[in-house]
């Protein structure tokens, strides 16, 4: 059904498709017969597999990757597609416009997107408003936290310290946003130096947070695909003595494989299918280098059933979309779990 809607989509611009979309599911999603029929168009035939992961229970290991739902609008009508988590953001602590438009370009012949979007979105007051009242029945949602473009580097930390404090009563997890390549020396931030100024204090404060709120909100670290080997390892080793709760393996990236597409040569993240092999690579090196010690989150290149098992055999913990959902639409999730997931 939505393959045959596609050509009519793709006369549209990526961006007013998005906005259109994240209308229609945050309306779907706020009225409740609406949100009802969806579900029951999305339910999977099989329950589960239930995932246990930093804590926190999931009802099946698929979600929402960040980016798709910044201002927190759509989480509603995104849990009807059957999603097991949301991850809302990413959320800079003032309201930003992010770079001037054309930013999203589909390269339909690759199945692939690159996007430089730069965190447009509403700001922390904003997401804080959408994430309060009633939650759909077991949908764990996490919150991914950016600095706002205008915030210095060596200040990054306040904002990464304040969103902490405003997200972590409202969120069932947080992500630390390092890994945008549209957001100007945000990846420098994955450096070990840098990265151990800036996590020190988030996990002091988030120690002080667990005390306050009676629960601990578990901090992952997104990071970039980009990373070297030994870049990685730094990385990791800062993330681990810094007991952050897990990781999310991986952003967008800047590599340019062979592509098909006339938006080839655009600047930006790339993301869908041509970071497939790249991102499980990185799953699998994550995977023998943490040895279980924290969860990883996969994310890059999720297309199909099997890209999502061939993750979770890599030892990944839970599996995130984003791309996979523009090009094979919303049954995408139901088409996964009706496949019949293996978890190790
Ligand atoms: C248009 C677009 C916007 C994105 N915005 C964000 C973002 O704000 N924060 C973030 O952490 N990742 C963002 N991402 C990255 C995705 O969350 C995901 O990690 C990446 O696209 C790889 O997954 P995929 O190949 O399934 O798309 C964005 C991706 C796209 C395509």
């Amino acid at each position: 059904m939505y393959k045959a809607f596609r050509p009519l989509i793709y006369l549209f611009e990526p961006e007013q498709i998005h906005h259109l979309t994240i209308t229609l599911l945050g309306l779907s999603g706020r009225i409740p017969p609406v949100a009802a029929l969806l579900r029951a168009l999305f339910r999977s035939h099989q329950s589960g597999p239930e995932v246990q992961c930093c804590g926190l229970s999931f009802i099946n290991p698929l979600g929402m990757a960040a980016g798709y739902d910044k201002d927190g609008y759509g989480w509603r009508g995104l849990a009807c597609l059957g999603f097991g988590h949301v991850e809302v953001g990413t959320v800079t602590p003032r309201p930003q416009p992010g770079n001037p438009p054309p930013r999203v370009y589909r390269l339909v012949e690759d199945r692939a997107i690159i996007n430089r979007m730069g965190f447009n979105n509403r700001g922390a007051e904003y997401l804080a408003r959408q994430l309060k009242g009633r939650r759909p029945e077991n949908l764990i949602i996490g919150v991914n936290i950016g600095k706002n473009k205008i915030t210095p580097l060596e200040e990054a930390n306040q904002d990464y310290l304040s969103l902490l404090r405003t997200f972590a009563p409202l969120a069932d997890y947080l992500a630390v946003n390092i890994s945008s390549p549209n957001t100007p020396d945000l990846r420098s931030l994955q450096s070990r130096a840098a990265l151990e100024d800036l996590l020190r204090p988030l996990a002091a404060e988030k120690v002080l947070q667990a005390q306050l709120l009676g629960r601990n909100v578990p901090v992952l670290v997104k990071l970039a695909p980009d990373l070297d080997d030994h870049e990685l390892e730094d990385a990791l080793g800062v993330i681990l003595e810094h007991n952050m709760d897990g990781v999310i393996i991986n952003n967008t990236s800047l590599a340019r494989p062979v592509l098909q597409s006339p938006f080839a040569h655009e600047s930006g993240g790339l993301s869908g299918a041509p970071i497939s092999v790249l991102s499980l690579s990185m799953v699998r090196k994550v995977s023998r280098f943490l040895n279980g010690r924290i969860p990883i989150i996969a994310s890059g290149g999720v297309m199909n059933v099997a890209d999502v098992q061939a993750r979770l055999d890599a030892g990944a913990s839970l599996v995130q979309v984003y791309t996979g959902l523009i090009y094979e639409g919303p049954g995408l999730v139901k088409q996964i779990l009706d496949g019949g997931l293996r978890i190790r």
